[in-house]
């Protein structure tokens, strides 16, 4: 990932009169808070690490946890990594590094073209609906050697409820015994906030994602505050920030203790 500079992206809602008019404000919100900053992680050791927080600097929707989804990622080691929706390719960059300390494959799907924006050798980018992509996967995945679980999947496409509720019935189900799943907008409205205090500007998706997770779970969740939850058979760790990520790790011995 190269880094870009620090007035490059400034997040709004592409086109839209109301993204128009507010990106004066929006710009000089982030000027007021670069002069106050809050300060976040700023120094690393390892050149992973460093590259991720310099690519961090520029906020975007997506900013404030490409670390976390570092971490999340490489905590399980994973042999198969499946990303849902590249766009621009934020967390494809973040999941190529994790794939190249790994040795992992990874797969990202998107139903547009985005088969340009990683450069990982052995990188397989699928183009189409991952709905659709789910119901052929295993002997998709079968025909390119790849191994038949998944181990690390990373969900960021519509943010629609019934949309995401499809995704978890589809995909799932391909999970391997401790994998881990990960969800950015679980907490995605008009206007957000960052870890330092920046405002961005999204959409109201009606809290499409984390409610598709409260039926999952069937329980209800409060994802405007960062929470832990354990929940049988999964553990479920929340940020609220920056539109929200919420990491699921399965933990099959974990007993039905609610
Ligand atoms: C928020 S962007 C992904 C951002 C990306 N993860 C990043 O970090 O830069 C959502 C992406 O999901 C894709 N998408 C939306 N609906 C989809 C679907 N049904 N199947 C596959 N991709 C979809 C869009 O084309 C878009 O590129």
């Amino acid at each position: 990932m190269d880094s870009h500079s620090q007035s490059a992206v400034i997040e709004v809602p592409k086109g839209s009169p109301l993204g128009k008019l507010a990106d004066p404000f929006v710009r000089l919100q982030h000027g007021l808070v670069d002069l106050f900053k809050k300060a976040g992680q700023q120094t690393a050791i390892s050149a992973e690490v460093r590259s991720i927080l310099d690519h961090c600097r520029v906020r975007t929707d997506i900013s404030d946890h490409l670390l976390a989804l570092f971490g999340a990622a490489m905590s399980v080691s994973p042999r198969l990594i499946v990303e849902l929706g590249v766009r621009t390719g934020e967390s494809t960059g973040v999941l190529a590094k994790v794939a190249r300390l790994c040795s992992s494959r990874l797969v990202s799907v998107d139903i547009d073209d985005c088969s340009g924006v990683c450069d990982l050798p052995g990188w397989l980018f699928a183009k189409g609906d991952d709905i659709e992509f789910a119901k052929t996967f295993p002997s998709w995945a079968r025909e390119r050697g790849l191994p038949d679980r998944i181990d690390f999947l990373f969900i960021d496409t519509s943010h629609i409820y019934e949309h995401t509720v499809s995704e978890i019935r589809h995909w799932f189900p391909y999970l391997s015994p401790g994998a881990k799943v990960a969800f950015h907008d679980t907490n995605q409205r008009r206007v957000y906030f960052r870890r330092d205090g920046s405002v961005g500007l999204g959409w109201n998706n009606a809290r499409g994602v984390v409610a598709a997770l409260e039926d999952y779970f069937k329980v209800k969740f409060a994802e405007r505050s960062d929470f832990t939850e354990q929940l049988p058979r999964w553990l479920i760790q929340h940020q609220a920030c920056c539109s929200g990520f919420t990491v699921l790790t399965r933990v099959p011995s974990m007993e039905a203790s609610r």
